[in-house]
């Protein structure tokens, strides 16, 4: 969910941590909070908005000491405000924490505490956690002690880091739920919630699991169950590098992730197609191989962006591979009490990796007995390290949060495990060849439509002042259509739904009048005609059509207001072209309104609370 940095070694430890929450931001961002310990005092710093706006209180990098933390909030319980803000402190103020997550039973924490007559500055469940690990301290003098104690009675989910004038030398690290990653360094150690605050200062890196503890001084570390058993953790080389999560010339990461998209796509297939045998190769699913030939279903389970490529996967893997898929909202399926089978295969898709509900529906279905897939964006993430197997997207860091290139490149590894999948089965060599060769051409198509982006820009301000759009579409083109009604709900603040086109005569279609601009995708596929004859009877009652259509298709200019063409290619991979335009179109309106378009309102990137 949101921002934790930490640093205990030699340098200016602040303004480590300040440098971190900057690039950590997107995660969560309505505080911010710093806490220094220097010569067995410390100082917090903490304000409600972004850490820019806590900088401009005080430069809490400037704070001297060698030891600090800070976090970037995304508020669960407790408005937005100075009090509520990170980090929060035991009722002596020696012990301070941040935290990521929900702590499920602090209300019964909090009644027990001021029972006992301890009393709360703050509305949020992790000042309880806060006050009852120093309550815990008061008996057994022990920080690290008093941290395992109190986890072991907590219920919910944490990313959390504990700091101490008792013990001004160490800094205590927990996880649940919540990804916590350990920079490694030479006497020095940085804690964060990603490894994109890590990378300028360490590659070797140790990703916490469930329930697991390390302590951290500047003589070295340790690691942990909140057992207290000893874990001996595997350090991992960061792939990641600090060119990859900076903005270079673009005034936006979500513009410069849009733009990023024919390489990213190339990386998310590079290596792995096998055109001359029409086939693929996906290492990644090796072990499980057998369980995918003999899958007799698929369920694929995601939120989101996500969720809606998992829509396209499904109309791929059944017309290649002609098995049944179902797809299902995780937050839904994960109470469901989902039927499972055994010889089901479910598959998670997450650009983070570290998505609540997904990972909850996963491990649902792999305590049912089935067997599960992750298709992730970040290296070591959670559900990249429990799931049987998976295919990872290489799109590179995502730091919009607006989804754009971790969605293509998902619709490019759906692809891949459609045809490997079909090719198990039914997809003959020669078709799976003509795939092959059409997603191959697909980064130069994505170009072709990058290069009008003035005449997209354009088009869209035209409607910066909307207060409701439609996005139709039908076939593969009804999940595209969806996803472009998110991309622009999600940074410009306006109203707007997608639609099975068809779908707008039982109802929608109310809604249509010249106050109500369409976007169409309209490409030529098998039912054409009938996506054109919607388009008309949105026209016959007003509405504003913008069609995004096949290149070299006339007679959609006659219909529509405004047209963006997109390069013809296989009905499969129009998602993937029909998703630029879109995208393009909800950025420039956004910034056209003011809107921060890589930290919108009420949003974060990664969303690890339920
Ligand atoms: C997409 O633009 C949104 N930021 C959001 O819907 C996102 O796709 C969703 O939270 C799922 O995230 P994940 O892919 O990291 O699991
Ligand atoms: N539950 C905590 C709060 O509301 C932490 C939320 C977060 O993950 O940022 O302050």
């Amino acid at each position: 969910m949101c921002g934790i940095v930490g640093y205990i070694g030699n340098k200016q430890a602040a303004d480590i941590v300040v440098k971190g929450l900057k690039l950590l931001e997107y995660r969560g961002y309505d505080s911010a909070g710093v806490a220094v310990i220097d010569d067995s005092t410390v100082s917090i710093n903490k304000r409600k908005g972004k850490v820019e706006d806590l900088l401009k209180m005080v430069d809490v990098s400037k704070i001297p000491g060698t030891l600090a933390m800070g976090h970037t909030r995304w508020a669960t319980h407790g408005a937005p405000n100075d009090v509520n803000a990170h980090p929060h402190t035991d009722s002596t103020g020696n012990i301070a924490l941040i935290h990521n997550g929900i702590i499920e039973n602090y209300t019964v924490i909090k009644t027990e505490l001021l029972n006992k007559g301890y009393t709360f500055k703050s509305e949020t469940d992790s000042e309880v956690l806060a006050v009852f690990i120093g309550m815990i301290y008061e008996k057994v003098h022990d920080v690290e002690m008093a941290v395992r104690l109190a986890l072991n009675e907590v219920e919910g989910t944490f990313g959390l880091v504990v700091i101490s004038t008792h013990e001004p030398d160490k800094i205590i690290v927990a996880r649940r739920g919540s990804p916590i990653v350990l920079g490694i360094g030479d006497g020095e150690y940085i804690v964060a919630s990603d490894a994109s605050a890590i990378v300028e200062y360490m590659k070797r890196v140790i990703y916490l699991n469930d329930d697991e503890m390390a302590i951290l001084t500047r003589e070295g570390y340790s690691t942990k169950t909140i057992k207290n058993e000893t874990v001996n953790a595997e350090i991992h080389e960061l792939e990641l590098n600090i060119e990859q999560i900076r903005k270079g010339n673009f005034d936006h990461y979500m513009l410069k992730e849009i733009f990023e998209q024919p390489s990213t796509f190339k990386d998310s297939i590079r290596g792995r197609l096998l055109v001359e045998d029409g086939n693929v190769k996906l290492g990644g699913v090796g072990a499980v191989a057998e369980k995918l030939k003999n899958a007799r279903r698929i369920i694929i389970t995601a939120c989101g962006t996500s969720w809606h490529s998992a829509l396209v996967g499904e109309y791929m893997i059944e017309h290649l591979a002609q098995i049944p898929v179902e797809v299902e909202y995780a937050s839904e399926f994960r109470y469901r009490n989902p039927v499972i089978y055994h010889d089901d295969v479910v598959i998670g898709i997450s650009q983070s990796g570290e998505t609540a509900d997904t990972l909850a529906a996963l491990r649902e279905a792999k305590l049912k007995g089935a067997t599960i897939l992750g298709l992730v964006n970040v290296v070591g993430s959670t559900i990249a390290r429990e799931t049987d197997a998976g295919v990872y997207l290489h799109a590179g860091p995502e730091i919009g949060v607006a989804s754009t290139k971790a969605f293509t490149s998902q619709l490019a590894v759906l692809s891949l495990l459609a045809m490997y999948l079909g090719r198990q089965r039914v997809l003959s060599m020669a078709d799976g060849k003509t795939l092959a060769t059409e997603l191959a051409a697909l980064p130069d198509k994505i170009q072709y439509i990058l290069d009008r982006a003035d005449q997209i820009k354009q088009i869209s301000l035209a409607y910066t002042n909307a207060t409701n759009f439609l996005y139709l579409g039908r076939g593969y083109n009804f999940p595209v259509a969806l996803e472009g009604a998110l991309k622009l709900k999600e940074i410009s603040y306006i109203h707007a739904e997608g639609y099975p086109a068809a779908e707008m005569k039982h109802g929608p279609i109310a809604l249509i009048d010249e106050n109500m601009p369409v976007v169409f995708v309209a490409t030529k596929d098998e039912i054409y005609d009938k996506v054109v004859s919607n388009l008309e009877e949105v026209r016959a009652r007003g509405g504003r059509v913008i069609a995004i259509a096949s290149e070299g298709d006339t007679n959609i200019a006659r219909l529509a207001e405004h047209v963006i063409y997109i390069p013809n290619t296989l009905p499969q991979f129009t998602p993937v072209l029909a998703a630029i335009p879109m995208q393009l179109m909800a950025y420039y309106i956004a910034v056209q309104r003011g809107c921060d378009v890589d930290k919108p309102r009420n949003l974060a990137k990664s969303v690890t609370v339920e």
